[in-house]
């Protein structure tokens, strides 16, 4: 083999050097239409894609395209390593305007283990708002019941990994809803729930709130003592310094610039992946700290998602069946005073956790009278 390539060598013979050059010439040419073709066929294929997007406002996406037929049922497919996946999800236009009409669409995006528990309600909050939502859910991989058909979750999954709960792969879930969740342009906020979250208000309210805010939703504080500043680690120095660490909770709401920001982040999030894993629970520490760091000019320093906490313990409270009633749903809508867009206003949650599935029957029974859904 060897022998053979080199007595193939151009310079070693004069006349077997001219051969080469045929062959040569002959085997770029061949390069040239073959590649002239699949530059062709490439544009068309853009030209066609771009084209679908126009006339049926579908969902936008640098990768994918409206070829659907090999589509394993109920996943958003694509096989991106998520090394990929972030990379292109970072991208950014540089000419600002559109070149066609979007709506701007809010990214609900589900973390979840199985399916998504309070289905029912969350039908009813996006019904009849098509077009201005996008879903994302991601859930154990070992999960693999189907939603039915017309639902609004139905081929929403997106490729998940496995997540552990305190874990950083947690933080590598959220990323991957992000970047998921970025290739569609249209997306321009983007709110992270679990399971166990509800809406508090209809959507026409919680798509102004969001669309028109000034500030993400990254809640942040330094707190002294074991479970806050006593989960940082020396060794994240110097890029992160006790100072600089920073607790809150998991459950965010931000704008397509910060997400990028979030995806892209291939220097602090490393930190957290070596330093930070088991009991140091990097869910209520990378984004804080990130965003404290980094981003704080436009944050709120609160989340959009109500919790319970009051009853102590690694979990906050649960919230069953009898605890449903109009004037606690009330209370959790408009019980409190924050500061919105630099105003004082009452509506500071628009989501709450966490409600069990028995609760359901009683939120669906609530929600239009109290909550205001279509009907
Ligand atoms: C992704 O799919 C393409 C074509 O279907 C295939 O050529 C490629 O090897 C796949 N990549 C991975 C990482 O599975
Ligand atoms: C789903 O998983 C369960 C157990 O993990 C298995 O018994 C079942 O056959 C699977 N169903 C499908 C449709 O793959
Ligand atoms: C933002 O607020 C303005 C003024 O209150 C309102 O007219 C507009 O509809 C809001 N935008 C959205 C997207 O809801
Ligand atoms: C945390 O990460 C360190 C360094 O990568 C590793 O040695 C350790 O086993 C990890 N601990 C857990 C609980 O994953
Ligand atoms: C949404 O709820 C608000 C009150 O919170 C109400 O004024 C509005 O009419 C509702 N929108 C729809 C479309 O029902």
């Amino acid at each position: 083999m060897k022998n053979q390539n080199q007595s193939q060598n151009p310079f070693s013979s004069g006349g077997k050097a001219m051969n080469m050059s045929l062959v040569k010439l002959l085997s770029c040419l061949f390069f040239f239409v073959s590649g002239l073709t699949f530059g062709i066929l490439l544009c068309f294929h853009y030209k066609s894609f771009s084209f679908n997007l126009l006339v049926t406002n579908s969902q936008f996406s640098i990768f994918t395209s409206q070829s659907s037929s090999s589509k394993p049922p109920n996943v958003i497919m694509h096989n991106m390593s998520d090394q990929e996946l972030l990379w292109r999800a970072s991208m950014i236009p540089r000419i600002q305007e559109f070149p066609f009409k979007i709506r701007p669409k809010i990214a609900f995006m589900f973390l979840i283990r199985g399916p998504v528990l309070l289905a029912p309600l969350w039908e009813l909050f996006f019904k009849g708002n098509e077009g201005l939502y996008s879903i994302y859910v991601h859930s154990d991989p070992s999960f693999n019941e189907s939603d039915p058909q017309g639902s609004v979750f139905h081929g929403r999954r997106i490729p998940s990994k496995k997540v552990e709960w305190g874990h950083v792969n947690m933080i590598e879930a959220e990323r991957r809803l992000l970047a998921n969740a970025l290739l569609d342009f249209s997306n321009q906020h983007f709110v992270l729930l679990s399971e166990s979250c509800i809406p508090l208000y209809n959507f026409s309210t919680v798509y102004s709130y969001l669309m028109n805010s000034t500030q993400n939703f990254v809640e942040e504080y330094d707190l002294p003592g074991p479970v806050g500043r006593g989960r940082y680690s020396i060794l994240m120095q110097p890029l992160i310094k006790l100072d600089q660490w920073r607790k809150g909770s998991q459950w965010f709401e931000m704008d397509r610039d910060l997400a990028i920001e979030v995806i892209a982040d291939n220097t602090y999030f490393p930190v957290f992946q070596n330093y930070c894993n088991g009991s140091c629970y990097a869910d209520e520490h990378y984004l804080p700290t990130f965003v404290s760091m980094k981003f704080e000019g436009r944050n709120s320093y609160r989340s959009l998602t109500w919790v319970d906490w009051s009853k102590g313990g690694p979990h906050p409270a649960k919230f069953i069946r009898t605890d449903v009633t109009p004037e606690f749903l009330e209370q959790l809508r408009s019980g409190n005073s924050c500061k919105y867009n630099g105003k004082e206003t009452n509506v500071c949650f628009l989501f709450a956790r966490k409600f069990t599935l028995n609760a359901l029957d009683r939120l669906l029974k609530f929600a239009p009278m109290v909550m205001h859904f279509n009907k």
